[in-house]
């Protein structure tokens, strides 16, 4: 089969690792691709929002199958568009990718459906908006509706973040369109786990959980980025609340989808929190995390390819999906400055020195043969061992080999799973 997949992070790095291990993929392109990724596909530069030049290209090159990796060409509707060009396309259409296109979407859906979710309220009207976080309990989370890179969620400490955070999203519109509505939503305490699935309409096949860290700085302190590093499986949150997860939030949701004539087929992410009071909802992605596909991808054992196949073809239910039982930790490398602004170009030295880990590219680029970096998060160091502590050590371990002016990253990612 010829794949083309579009996107250009880790996490359609760790998507082209595992699809090339398929022996029925001949070939493989990437729109646009990294520097890491040119090891393994044939990148080409178009960028993830140009559906017509994609669409072009994938009926000229006799593409079996498109992949979609990113968020944002999902919501604007890549799936429906290529499919209405007669191309075969892994990855929820638009009227499904709403699930993490649209929070006030989401959020509704939950509450008709009775899934456990934050209590909340929607607001258009900033003046409401305001009045009523005024009469709430702080913390406070405010959430702009649309797509926001990561960047559209305020956890307020006080009153006075919690106004500035809304003012910003509804008067200011540092988002955009993105911000005509928000959520004003309950604040939840407890751990936070991503569980995500293979999802075909209402076959539900979960993958190992895993467990990101936003935070920029160790000891989960600084601004949220895309994400520092994952590890899976979560050894130290007992299977009974995992199993609970997807039963009260996790299958019900993508039945309420298929009740709402919005099937989900694809990747269904869902990031929780375990409260007091058991899993609740935080938000839906309708895709493979990153960095969680550079931790959950390696532990893979059954064909990617065979999964997504007969997803499309409505016969995920007959699939026994197989993973490893040996840990993954992935730590991801960031320039000097990120997630606020960095430099781009900086020479990446000794990765041919990496030997025990896989090194998934992020934002890096080939310049006249070298590599450099080309983004905020540079590369991950995923490494597997017999346990979280073995992976652990392994993956840091080989991150010390590598270089760049400006490299930061955390030194505590999975320590919470050594306790
Ligand atoms: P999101 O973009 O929705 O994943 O939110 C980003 C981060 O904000 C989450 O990973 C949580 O750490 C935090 N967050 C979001 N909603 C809540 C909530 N209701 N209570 C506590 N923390 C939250
Ligand atoms: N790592 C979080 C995300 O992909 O949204």
């Amino acid at each position: 089969m010829r794949i083309l997949v579009v996107g250009r992070g880790g996490r359609e790095h760790a998507i082209i690792w595992a699809l090339k291990k398929s022996p029925q993929v001949k070939h493989i392109f990437c729109a646009p691709g990294n520097g890491g990724i040119a090891e393994l596909a044939e990148c080409v530069p178009i960028e993830e929002k140009q559906f017509d030049e994609i669409a072009d290209f994938a009926k000229k090159q006799a593409v079996d199958l498109v992949v979609i990796g990113p968020d944002d060409p999902l919501s604007e509707g890549i799936v429906d568009h290529l499919e209405a060009q007669g191309l075969k396309v892994y990855g929820p259409r638009a009227n499904a990718a709403i699930i993490e296109g649209s929070k006030v979407f989401t959020k509704n859906l939950l509450k008709k459906y009775n899934i456990p979710t934050a209590a909340y309220e929607s607001f258009e009207n900033y003046e409401e908006a305001s009045a009523y976080l005024r009469k709430q309990q702080i913390p406070i989370v405010i959430k702009a509706d649309g797509l926001a890179a990561g960047k559209g969620v305020v956890v307020a400490q006080s009153l006075e973040e919690a106004e500035n955070a809304l003012r910003e999203i509804m008067v200011d519109k540092v988002f955009g369109e993105s911000g005509n509505k928000v959520v004003i939503e309950e604040f939840l305490t407890g751990q936070e786990m991503s569980i995500l699935s293979f999802v075909d309409g209402e076959t539900v096949k979960p993958m190992p959980a895993a467990q990101d860290h936003k935070q920029v700085f160790d000891g989960d302190k600084g601004p949220n980025t895309g994400g520092m590093g994952t590890y899976s499986p979560l050894s130290h949150i007992p299977q009974s609340i995992i199993d609970e997860a997807i039963e009260t939030i996790i299958k019900p949701t993508a039945a309420a989808m298929v009740n709402e004539g919005r099937p989900f087929r694809g990747v269904l992410f869902a990031g929780l929190m375990i409260t007091p009071q058991g899993p609740k909802t935080i938000e839906f992605n309708a895709r493979f995390g990153d960095p969680e596909a550079q931790v959950v991808l390696p532990r893979l054992e059954t064909d990617l390819l065979d999964i997504i196949l007969a997803a499309m073809d409505g016969r995920l239910s007959e699939l026994d999906i197989r993973w490893s039982d040996q840990a993954a930790v992935c730590v991801v490398a960031a320039s000097g400055g990120y997630p606020a602004s960095y430099p781009k170009g900086l020479p990446i030295s000794g990765l041919d020195q990496v030997r025990e880990a896989l090194v998934f590219h992020a934002g890096t680029a080939k310049k006249d043969g070298s590599l450099v970096t080309n983004g905020g998060r540079v590369l991950g160091v995923t490494a597997l061992g017999a346990s979280i502590k073995e992976a652990r050590e392994k993956a840091y371990a080989e991150l010390d080999r590598i270089r760049f002016d400006g490299m930061h990253y955390r030194t505590d990612i999975a320590k919470k799973a050594l306790v």
